[in-house]
């Protein structure tokens, strides 16, 4: 079934899939990335952590009928999707400051945006994947300004849905990144991957990071942070 390699990112590899030129597997990996590539590391159980939490979240997400990528996952580090063509944009919908806005703009941390901000970056590793806003979007990606706004809309709703998933596990959704693509036949689908990678997740009671914060800043056990969330999911119904 598991056909060529078909490209390999920092964080996944994707396969094509004999038979069924539609679809796609994304294999996690263990590789861990941060501040554009130049911090690395290796987790033993990282890929198999990052897998099955995004299978969680893409199915509550379908269920609560958001358009995905994901069909299924295969084992504990594969997942069956959707082939896609994958816009240029990773789209950050922040609830409460955190990460590059608190250095970028200096907003102070844990300052809570009302209604959440959404942001926009060229998804571009050579130019360090910049900001950048609807008008650029449309220049780069050749997507037009109403999709960039259902793109947006689509963001804000995940966003609403997410908080109320995390919230009910005792996790406060601080800030995350989605991308989206398009399927052969030209839907809008969320698409790639939401875990403790993509998101910053802040322990209700103790305000303890509980996401790819710890490997940033040197404050934890990655894989004792992922075993947690990902136990916290399960138990969600
Ligand atoms: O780095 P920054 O503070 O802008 O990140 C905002 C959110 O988007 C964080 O949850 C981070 O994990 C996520 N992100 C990501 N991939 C990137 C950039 C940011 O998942 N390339």
């Amino acid at each position: 079934m598991k056909g060529d390699l078909l490209y390999e990112g920092k964080a996944k590899k994707v396969f094509l899939v004999e038979g069924d030129s539609q679809a796609l597997i994304l294999s996690y990996k263990n590789d861990a990335t941060a501040f554009n590539g130049k911090k690395k590391a290796n987790f033993i159980g990282k890929g198999k952590y990052n897998n099955l939490i995004t299978a969680k979240i893409f199915d509550y997400l379908h269920r609560k009928g958001i358009k995905t990528h994901f069909q299924k996952s295969l084992n504990d580090t594969e997942q069956l999707v959707t082939k896609t063509t994958i816009i240029p944009v990773e789209v950050v919908v922040r609830n409460v400051a955190a990460g590059s806005i608190t250095k970028r703009l200096g907003i102070k941390e844990k300052t809570v945006f009302s209604p959440p901000l959404v942001e926009l970056f060229y998804k571009n590793d050579d130019l360090s994947d910049p900001l950048i806003n609807e008008e650029h979007a449309r220049i780069l990606t050749n997507v037009d300004p109403f999709e960039i706004e259902q793109i947006k809309e689509a963001a804000r709703a995940i966003n609403d849905l997410l908080l109320a998933f995390f919230q009910s596990v005792n996790l406060q959704l601080a800030d995350f990144k989605l991308e989206f693509g398009k399927d052969a036949k030209g839907n809008l689908l969320l698409a790639d991957e939401i875990s403790p990678d993509t998101c910053r997740l802040w322990d209700m009671e103790t305000g303890e990071k509980m996401d790819k914060d710890v490997f940033r800043e040197d404050i934890g056990d990655l894989i004792e942070t992922y075993d947690a969330i990902l136990q916290r999911l399960e138990a969600v119904k």
